[in-house]
């Protein structure tokens, strides 16, 4: 097993891989999706796509707790390094060979202004080469974009895209994001954590799989997946 990767709910996830934790976007406290709590949770690494509350989450306290690095774009780590927060800062198109693997920060098409009202740079997906050559793409927060063809050229593994609508792709496009990434599998987020996002992922699952072929993972909140 190269890759354990875990959706805790909306658009919180964790990988582990080469051994290290790595948390995304982790917001437990508010998220009525969630199934563990962020006293809980255990980090090597917090990666943060954008600002919105529902990503930076938890990431204050749980960097505080654990020590975990974290990685976000020139913004974001600036904001929370002030706090006093150990931060690695990337930006879009940028890569960095990580101890877990080589990260990129990729084009998203969406906001990040951060809670307190700060500026919060640009809205970022990200896409992971492991030290065992898996890819890995999280789009997070998004709407569809034509690049995702150009993310799909390096042949992934795993894509993770949101569903729910209203903030982010919904059903319609998500599934035109799996015919320009061509994954080997797909796993949905971002839906039904508020009335608001309310999807039904089995017909979504149902219709990708007809129409392209790629596997979809429909996961509950705090259950894994094996690459
Ligand atoms: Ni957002
Ligand atoms: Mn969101």
């Amino acid at each position: 097993m190269a890759v354990k990767f875990t959706w805790y709910g909306h658009a919180a996830l964790g990988l582990e891989t080469s051994g290290y934790r790595i948390l995304v976007d982790p917001f437990f406290t508010g998220n009525p999706a969630a199934t563990i709590s962020a006293d809980k949770v255990m980090a090597d690494y917090i990666l943060i796509s954008h600002g919105h509350g529902d990503h930076v989450g938890d990431a204050e306290p749980i960097a505080r707790r654990t020590g975990a690095l974290i990685i976000a774009n020139a913004e974001i780590s600036a904001w929370l390094s002030k706090k006093g927060l150990k931060t690695h800062a990337q930006h879009l198109g940028g890569g960095f060979k990580h101890p877990f693997g080589y990260l990129k920060l990729t084009f998203a098409l969406h906001g990040s202004g951060l809670p307190d009202g700060s500026y919060g740079g640009s809205s970022a997906g990200f896409l992971l080469t492991t030290t065992d050559g898996l890819k890995i793409y999280l789009a997070q927060d998004t709407g569809l974009f034509g690049d995702m063809k150009l993310i799909g050229d390096e042949g992934l593994d795993l894509a993770v895209l949101p569903i729910g609508d209203n903030f982010t792709m919904g059903p319609d496009d998500a599934l035109r994001a799996v015919q320009l990434l061509r994954p080997k599998r797909v796993v949905p987020i971002h839906y039904n954590t508020f009335g608001v996002i309310a999807q039904d992922p089995i017909a979504w699952a149902q219709r990708v799989q007809a129409q392209t072929g790629v596997i979809v993972d429909l996961l509950k909140p705090g259950q894994s997946l094996s690459l």
